[in-house]
């Protein structure tokens, strides 16, 4: 029910070219609710999209986000990215126009939600975030970041937020949301709420810490049954399921 909301409030931003993100059911929700101010620097990777997502950095060229934030597969020179920048109004902010989009091959609004987004040129001096290609990392601590609404039915944020959320088991999660995709998607939050993602911050990496300490993406934000509450954790598309179709579309759009 909360997804197949999501489709048509998806297709009304996108028209819109408004900042609340898709995939909204039919109540109020919340951003990164329970977040705290990225420092500038930070999340490198970050980039937040003009139709009102978030992305992170794939490749200099490249920027990964959800299905849902896009219409089709095809040219596209009408989304802005900004980058660079915790403040979206900093005068040190870089912006690029999109010059394509790839949307996952049968994306229908249930699981498979993840696009890329290649950018008219590339970006250089920005790390880039690493994609899980494995389960391994598919559990434990994740950070969640964006510039999405910061309590439910809230405004979009002019600064970047951070909070962190715990796993949360797909046989836990598919109580919350019989209608669970278990292989293409990972669920996280708190039993309590509080803390979340939220309308805006959609297409944005969830990520942790790999073996090395460095940072690596397992989820891209996805959907839930309004923001932070109780026992309705966050969905994210399950990333390790996808790395290699994701690889597959990067490197024939270029890399
Ligand atoms: N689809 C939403 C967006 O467009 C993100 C929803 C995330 N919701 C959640 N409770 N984690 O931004």
């Amino acid at each position: 029910m909360v997804r197949r909301l999501l489709a048509v409030v998806v297709t009304a931003a996108a028209l819109a070219g408004i900042a609340p993100g898709p995939a909204q059911a039919a109540v109020p929700r919340e951003s990164v609710v329970g977040g705290t101010r990225a420092a500038q620097g930070e999340f490198p990777f970050m980039v937040r999209l003009s139709m009102g997502c978030g992305g992170a950095l794939y490749s200099p060229r490249l920027v990964l986000t959800a299905a849902h934030c896009v219409s089709r597969t095809g040219t596209n020179t009408s989304i802005t990215a900004t980058l660079g920048a915790v403040d979206l109004q900093s005068s040190s902010r870089i912006t690029v126009q999109s010059n394509y989009v790839y949307r996952a091959p049968g994306y229908n609004g249930n699981g498979k939600d993840w696009a890329l987004i290649r950018l008219a040129t590339p970006v250089t001096g920005l790390a880039t975030l690493p994609v899980a290609t494995n389960t391994t990392y598919n559990t434990g601590t994740f950070t969640i970041v964006g510039w999405g609404a910061a309590t439910e039915g809230g405004a979009q944020q002019r600064y970047l937020l951070k909070a962190t959320v715990p796993f949360v088991p797909d046989a836990t999660c598919d109580n919350s949301y019989p209608d669970l995709i278990p292989s293409d998607e990972i669920c996280a939050g708190y039993a309590s709420g509080g803390v979340d993602t939220c309308q805006g911050d959609s297409g944005g990496p969830m990520f942790r810490r790999d073996a090395s300490n460095a940072w690596i993406q397992v989820g891209i934000v996805s959907w839930g049954n309004g923001c932070a509450r109780p026992n309705y954790p966050g969905v994210y598309t399950e990333v390790s399921t996808f790395a290699s179709a994701i690889a597959t579309a990067a490197a024939s759009l270029g890399g």
